[in-house]
């Protein structure tokens, strides 16, 4: 059970003087249970891939499956749930509680069902039940992203796709976002995280994929990403490879400041035990 692209190449106004090929020969898949980062520089078409995953884009050329199915199938849709870049593109309803009940509601629930969902998807974000009479027009663009994540996990998605979900939103929702995360994926939800910086979410994938100018152009875990030359690293992984090069015998595969300082540490308090035996 997967998402698997195979050979896909995609162009915008395909035969016109304004055609342009977003993605090249894409091949990729990315298995359930797995949290899986997407990067690239700006324009590199991430976003074009995962409008792919639920059949809102289709290929020109090769084919995009879903547990088997054609991505453009339409019972992909409920199972692939999109969190798009711009979270304005998402919210209609009149109040949050509209919005979060509306996919439960179109997939067929009733009342007290949807009360449910709506009030597990807030909780999981830890957004309190006194947002839920306002208008999501009055929101600001932190809070519009996490209502509209929030309408995403109301319908339980099996896969939960991301476009840039950090941007926009402080250190606490940061954590607070990234802390659903986990616990969705641990949950069974299988999570692709878009991101032109992918420093923050580093620690938490189980693969990477890098794009570049509609290529992919890297494919590993975590650690062989931080072994990459001309990839962008997060600055915690650069210390951690200079003090490699220095002659400190520290892993390079650290993305976070907690674990560099327990690395750092580790070597340095070994050092001092040798040190201390060797006088
Ligand atoms: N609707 C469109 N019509 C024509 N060209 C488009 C359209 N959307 C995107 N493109 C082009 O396709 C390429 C890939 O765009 P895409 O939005 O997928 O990139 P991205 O990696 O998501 O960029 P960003 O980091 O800015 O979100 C870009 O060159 C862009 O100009
Ligand atoms: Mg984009």
């Amino acid at each position: 059970m997967s998402i698997v692209v195979r050979d896909v190449t995609f162009r915008y106004n395909p035969g016109t003087s304004l055609e342009r090929t977003a993605l090249e020969d894409v091949s990729l898949s990315i298995g359930r249970d797995e949290l899986v980062l997407i990067g690239g520089a700006i324009g590199s078409g991430k976003s074009t891939l995962i409008r792919h995953f639920n059949g809102l884009l289709r290929p020109c050329s090769g084919q995009v499956t879903v547990d088997g199915m054609q991505a453009s199938e339409k019972k992909v849709r409920s199972r692939v749930g999109m969190l798009f870049q711009f979270p304005r593109q998402q919210l209609f309803g009149r109040t949050v509680f509209e919005e979060l009940a509306f996919g439960p509601k179109n997939f067929g629930l009733r009342g007290p069902e949807i009360e449910k969902q709506v009030h597990y998807a807030l909780e999981l974000l830890g957004l309190g039940r006194d947002i839920l009479s306002t208008s999501p027009l009055r929101l600001s663009g932190g809070q519009k992203r996490l209502v509209a994540m929030a309408g995403i996990l109301a319908c339980r998605p099996d896969y939960l796709v991301l476009d840039e979900p950090l941007s926009g939103l402080d250190a606490e929702n940061k954590g607070l976002l990234i802390s659903a995360l986990r616990l969705l994926n641990s949950d069974g939800v299988t999570i692709i995280v878009v991101s032109h910086r992918v420093s923050d979410m580093l620690s938490l994938a189980d693969r990477v994929y890098w794009l570049d100018r509609g290529r992919l152009v890297f494919s590993g875990t975590p650690a062989e990403y931080a072994g990459h030359e001309s990839l962008p690293l997060p600055e915690i992984t650069c210390l951690m490879k200079e003090l490699r090069t220095r002659g400190f015998d520290v892993r390079c595969d650290i993305f976070d400041t907690d674990e560099a300082f327990r690395e750092i540490s580790r070597v340095l308090g070994s050092k001092r035990v040798k040190g201390a035996a060797e006088e």
